[in-house]
């Protein structure tokens, strides 16, 4: 096949699918859908959602993804944004529960991966307490998507040996990260969640010992096709993020690699 649309993909998949396990009834396909740009969703993933029978899915699932669900199929938004929950997890759990038990074939699809900031793991658990078969189709998380789209590497044999995700949106607040591990050099540190506690992060950097001149790109619906990506420093952080009045969803890389930003590197470029 040259140059497949969209449409032979799933024509493609839909009879090829006596090769490959199917969903089967009475399971949970536990999705990753990608950062944001539907070409980011892997084959098993889209075999999934055109498989299931109820689709839960998150506020981060764009909808040029859920046109994938097979016409008929039932789709519910479960999603949540920060301290603004559409649904308690518990009460996922259990509908995740109650539908494989009702012998659907469902997909709880999460934006990026399910296991990097998801709760795929504490749906995970409830669905094998609740002797429910259940799998993980992992996502491109929004980290990677995020930098690639941005053609910020996020290590570099140069600038940065190691990368830790960590969060901006913590139970107990900010204290509860590592700081001297986060603000030590040759390292990239990317925050999830983290538009709200900026001002923090940068602070709790800082003090920690990383140079007020440490390059932060933030970047906004990273690999959509809005995004946007303003590049600053810890020390003029929450400066530049109010200057450029970004909002959720967005991430914060942070370290020397954000030098190597280049905007003309994108997948349409
Ligand atoms: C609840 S976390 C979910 C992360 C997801 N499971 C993943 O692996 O990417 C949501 C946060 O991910 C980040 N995020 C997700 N998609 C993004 C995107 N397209 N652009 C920028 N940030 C994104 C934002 O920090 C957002 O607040």
């Amino acid at each position: 096949m040259t140059d497949p649309t969209l449409s032979q993909v799933h024509e493609f998949l839909t009879q090829t699918r006596q090769g490959a396990a199917a969903l089967r009834p009475g399971s949970v396909s536990l999705v990753g859908a990608g950062p944001g740009d539907p070409e980011l969703l892997t084959l098993k993933a889209l075999r999934r959602i055109a498989e299931a029978d109820v689709v839960l899915y998150d506020n981060l699932v764009g909808p040029e993804i859920l046109q994938w669900v097979t016409q008929g199929a039932e789709c519910h938004y479960v999603g949540k944004k920060a301290a603004k929950h559409a649904l308690p997890q518990d009460d996922v759990n259990q509908w995740l529960v109650d539908l494989a038990r009702a012998g659907k074939r469902v997909v709880r699809l999460k934006g990026g991966d399910p296991f990097i900031f998801g709760r795929g793991g504490e749906e995970m658990d409830a669905l094998l307490e609740a002797g429910i078969p259940v799998e993980v189709v992992p996502g491109i998380t929004a980290a990677v998507g995020c930098a690639a789209y941005a053609g910020i590497p996020l290590t570099h044999r140069d600038w940065a040996q190691s990368v830790t995700f960590a969060t901006g949106h913590l139970k107990h607040g900010l204290s509860e990260l590592d700081w001297p591990g986060l603000s030590r050099p040759t390292q990239t540190v990317v925050f999830y969640m983290g538009m709200t506690a900026a001002a923090g992060i940068a602070d709790a950097l800082i003090k920690h010992g990383r140079h007020a001149d440490t390059p932060v790109a933030v970047i906004y619906h990273g690999t959509r096709p809005d995004q946007k990506v303003v590049i600053a420093t810890l020390g003029m952080l929450p400066e530049a993020i109010h200057a450029e009045a970004i909002k959720p969803p967005a991430l914060l890389i942070v370290g020397e690699v954000v030098r190597l930003y280049r905007p003309g590197v994108k997948p349409e470029a």
